[in-house]
């Protein structure tokens, strides 16, 4: 019989922890739920203690999913596990997962500790946790670069203490293929009590092999596999919780294994964790880039019309990618329409199907093809983006040509107030975001801008992505239109109205 291999996805932890990726609790709370439909057997919400935002995500996650375990994320002291227990001491299958260093590189450098003072605040830890919460997981961070003899003691040690999971990361993408399996096999071989608990791996992917030694561990006897969707994560990334799943699934003959993954929830998963972080993902990438299952070569678009298998090792609607065709146009009703948005993934309630069905409505007048990606744009933009309204905006007009200086008027709305007024630039978005600054009375820095097409065709829809600066935090705006220039006025909105309402949301903890 096909064991099971419990897929632990860290999106919203180690994921969210890449530079620019950060997140909103509506969002999270998108996502988390984007997850349980994936059928995910663990999703570790967050760091609690590392921000009052962190915190509220995962108190909401925990709150509001309740198929998975959710696991908060803590350091081996008190005042974390503590906090990372207040975080999810509601929902239905809690997990606190306490980590240390076990290396002798982070353990003099960074923690500046000796190895008997790692282990003893280690056992510490876990212990206290357990007296929380039944489920914890003990992480030995840095374990590929740990002294093996040191690693076997504290695993030993923290079993002994209550951790019914124990997980080896290779935390800085270190370590090869070949090595990982001995080093997993020196500690089953040399950790007596290591058959009471389930063994897990955490990959980074440093040297491009976080994948490679998340599967090479299933040999060694690793149950749980920690992953992120698209791979992001810190630095060069996290194992892809896609490319695991595929291989798992696609290679079934090889690995004897499966995962409770609803395969046909990945590509929409993929789509709004991309969206919502802003991270495009690389066309080439496995599994869910665009070109994953592209044919451009005539010989091999010959070979898939005979037959798809000739080139193709899965099928796209395997993984819910049903080649972007037409989904909806202008005459569909609302079932037909929230039936295709559960079927992406998203189960709106009555009101937010309402509103949903409005802007699709208006979208289908302007468009006359209206693809999967389009919903899944839609759906961002319109809900999960759901920052508060604090300037509306109501009307704008741009004038502009190759002799002409662009000049743009804009009309706001703040508090049932209207605010109007008018600027030039040397190029029309340059003149829209001068009279928008004008209206509000501030002078941010704005640090990056693009607009890129939703899906294909003149019609497409554009969307422009708006990053601004101030005091130091980064605000990220996205606006989606048919109308480029309103795109990215209605971006350059919704970045100014994150950081109006974005309070101490994301300082981090050392
Ligand atoms: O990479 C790492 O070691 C981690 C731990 C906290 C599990 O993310
Ligand atoms: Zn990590």
């Amino acid at each position: 019989m096909n064991e099971k291999i419990i897929i632990f996805d860290t999106t919203l932890r180690d994921g969210e922890q890449c530079p620019g990726a950060s997140l909103n609790t509506q969002e999270k709370l998108e996502i988390a739920r984007s997850l349980e439909k994936l059928n995910v057997d663990v999703i570790e919400a967050g760091f609690p203690i590392s921000s009052p935002g962190d915190f509220e995500g995962v108190e909401t996650i925990a709150k509001n999913i309740h198929n998975p375990t959710i696991a908060a994320l803590s350091r081996a002291v008190e005042q974390d596990i503590k906090c990372a227990w207040d975080a999810i001491k509601l929902a239905k299958k809690p997990r606190i997962h306490i980590f240390i260093a076990t290396s002798p590189i982070h353990m003099k450098l960074k923690l500046e500790k000796t190895p008997q003072e790692v282990l003893e605040q280690a056992v510490f830890a876990v212990k206290m946790a357990k007296g929380f919460c039944p489920d914890v997981e003990f992480s030995a961070e840095d374990a590929s670069r740990s002294e093996p003899e040191f690693l076997y003691q504290i695993i030993t040690e923290t079993i002994k203490a209550g951790a019914n999971v124990i997980n080896i990361p290779d935390t800085v993408g270190y370590i090869q293929p070949e090595e990982f399996g001995w080093l997993l096999k020196g500690i089953r071989e040399n950790v007596s009590n290591i058959d009471q608990v389930t063994m897990s791996v955490h990959c980074h992917n440093d040297l491009g092999l976080a994948v490679a030694n998340s599967l090479e561990s299933i040999k060694f006897g690793a149950r749980q596999i920690e992953c992120t969707i698209n791979g992001i994560g810190e630095r060069a990334g996290n194992a892809s919780l896609e490319e695991i799943v595929m291989a798992i699934h696609t290679r079934k003959d090889f690995y004897n294994k499966n995962t409770n993954i609803e395969t046909r929830y990945i590509y929409p998963t993929s789509r709004l964790v991309s969206r919502l972080t802003n991270f495009a993902v690389q066309p080439n990438k496995a599994i869910v880039g665009k070109n994953a299952f592209a044919h451009e070569a005539g010989i091999h678009q010959a070979g898939v019309l005979k037959d798809a298998s000739t080139y193709e090792i899965m099928k796209p609607q395997t993984i819910g990618l049903e080649g972007n065709q037409l989904v909806l146009g202008k005459h569909s009703g609302r079932n037909a329409f929230r039936k295709r948005l559960i079927e992406l993934g998203y189960e709106p309630n009555n009101e937010k199907l309402n509103k949903l069905f409005e802007q699709f409505k208006q979208l289908a007048d302007k468009k006359k093809d209206i693809y999967n990606e389009d919903l899944i744009a839609l759906i961002s933009e319109t809900l999960i983006a759901d920052i508060a309204d604090i300037y509306e905006l109501k009307y704008f007009h741009i004038s502009t040509g190759n002799s002409i200086m662009p000049t743009a008027t804009v009309r706001l709305l703040k508090e049932g107030k209207i605010y109007e007024d008018a600027a030039c630039g040397d190029g029309p978005v340059e003149a829209v975001f001068n009279a928008i600054d004008r209206i509000t009375g501030m002078k941010v820095k704005l640090t990056d801008y693009y607009i890129k097409a939703v899906t294909r065709g003149k019609d497409a829809q554009g969307e422009a992505i708006v990053e601004i600066k101030n005091n130091g935090c980064t605000y990220v705006g996205k606006g989606i239109s048919t109308d480029t220039l309103e795109a990215s006025t209605k971006a350059y909105i919704k970045a100014i109205n994150r950081m109006l309402s974005q309070s101490e949301d994301h300082k981090g903890v050392e």
